[in-house]
């Protein structure tokens, strides 16, 4: 049967890869990309494969349940890998209700299209739900987070992923609807909002800006290249067993202040500047609330499974994501002064 593969949020960081990880290794596929473009979704991280024959776009609200259900009709996909989401924890705590709108409303009505589409038949159907290690909350200094672990979220980011989650779980028990999880850590790489820890740094050490750490810079994080992300998504939704989730992680924590100084020295080297610099810009800033200690998956069951292990080292993902943005400063550029929501317009209207 030939797979039509609706990959949600697929002009975001991770999505981005996904797609391009689709649609470059299953050029039989045809791969299509509902992304409703918020300030996060950028159509500009694709555009090296988006005139390809097997790739379509499709603008679309995953909270309008009609809209989606349309796409669904059109389309008539043989799976979905739902990545779409308000992602960002600092927003959650500023705006929770549009995390529970994009992030519950939306997988259900995801869940509802095609559960609707697909109800001849289940066979060689696949919902592939991807979420995060946040769900499970936070450890102390030992122990890793495990599939067996308890849900216990304490962001409304966090909290808006556990309720995604379990009505995923919910429409597998009570539907029978084929589905597979994936939680996984932090992630970094090409493309990440700037916004976020690394790609901001990176960005305020090119331009001589303050690197805000919260609190005393302890909070440990488990860190992945996005584009293992991608290639565990990929393995996961072939070869994942219906009803299973599957914790994805690097083995690579880092306490944050670690973090950034490792970042700084690199940037001091990539930027020709005396060793040191760049690490006085460090600033630490009040705490965020909620903030949770560490977070460290045990992904020995995608290792051992499914064989999936990261490809490189975290050394050489930085270097790899240090290079890239300071390839793509128009990128950059582009992405905080707002120009990249001109590129849906210029390419599809
Ligand atoms: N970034 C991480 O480190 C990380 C780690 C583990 C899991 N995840 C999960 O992976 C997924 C992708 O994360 P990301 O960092 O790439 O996010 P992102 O914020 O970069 O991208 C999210 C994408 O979803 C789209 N979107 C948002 N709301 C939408 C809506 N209502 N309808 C349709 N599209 C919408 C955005 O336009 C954007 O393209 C999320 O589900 C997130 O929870 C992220």
């Amino acid at each position: 049967m030939k797979q039509i593969i609706l990959i949600t949020g697929g002009a975001g960081f991770i999505g981005s890869h996904v797609v391009r990880e689709f649609v470059t290794k299953y050029p039989e596929y045809t791969i299509v990309n509902l992304d409703a473009l918020t300030y996060a979704g950028n159509l500009e991280n694709l555009k090296d494969i988006d005139q390809l024959p097997n790739y379509i776009f499709e603008k679309v609200d995953i909270c309008d349940a009609s809209a989606v259900l349309e796409v669904f009709r059109k389309h008539q996909p043989t799976g979905v890998i739902h990545l779409a989401a308000e992602s960002h924890v600092d927003r959650s705590i500023a705006d929770p209700s549009a995390f529970v709108m994009t992030n519950v409303i939306g997988t259900v009505n995801l869940l509802n299209a095609a559960r609707e589409i697909w109800k001849d038949t289940f066979e060689g159907k696949r919902f592939h739900h991807v979420s995060t290690d946040e769900v499970f909350g936070a450890l102390s200094s030992e122990g890793f987070f495990t599939e067996e672990t308890s849900y216990d979220p304490h962001s409304p980011y966090s909290a808006s992923k556990a309720a995604s989650d379990h009505f995923v779980r919910a429409y597998h028990d009570t539907y029978g609807l084929p589905i597979v999880l994936t939680n996984c850590s932090n992630n970094y790489g090409p493309n990440h909002f700037p916004e976020k820890l690394i790609p901001l740094c990176i960005h305020n050490i090119i331009n001589n800006k303050p690197l805000p750490i919260y609190g005393d810079g302890k909070y440990t994080r488990d860190w992945l290249f996005v584009i293992d992300h991608a290639k565990a998504i990929d393995l996961v939704f072939h070869q994942g067993k219906n009803g299973d989730s599957y914790n994805v992680g690097g083995f690579n924590e880092w306490q944050n202040i670690d973090l950034v100084k490792e970042l700084c020295k690199q940037m001091d080297a990539k930027l020709g500047r005396e060793v040191g610099t760049s690490a006085q810009l460090i600033t630490f800033v009040k705490d965020r609330p909620g903030h949770d200690l560490r977070y460290a998956i045990d992904a020995n069951k995608v290792n051992k499974e499914l064989g999936w292990y990261p490809s490189v080292t975290f050394e050489q993902g930085l270097a790899k994501t240090i290079d890239w943005f300071m390839d793509n400063q128009e990128w950059l550029n582009n992405v905080t002064s707002g120009d990249y929501q001109k590129y849906y317009d210029t390419q599809y209207k």
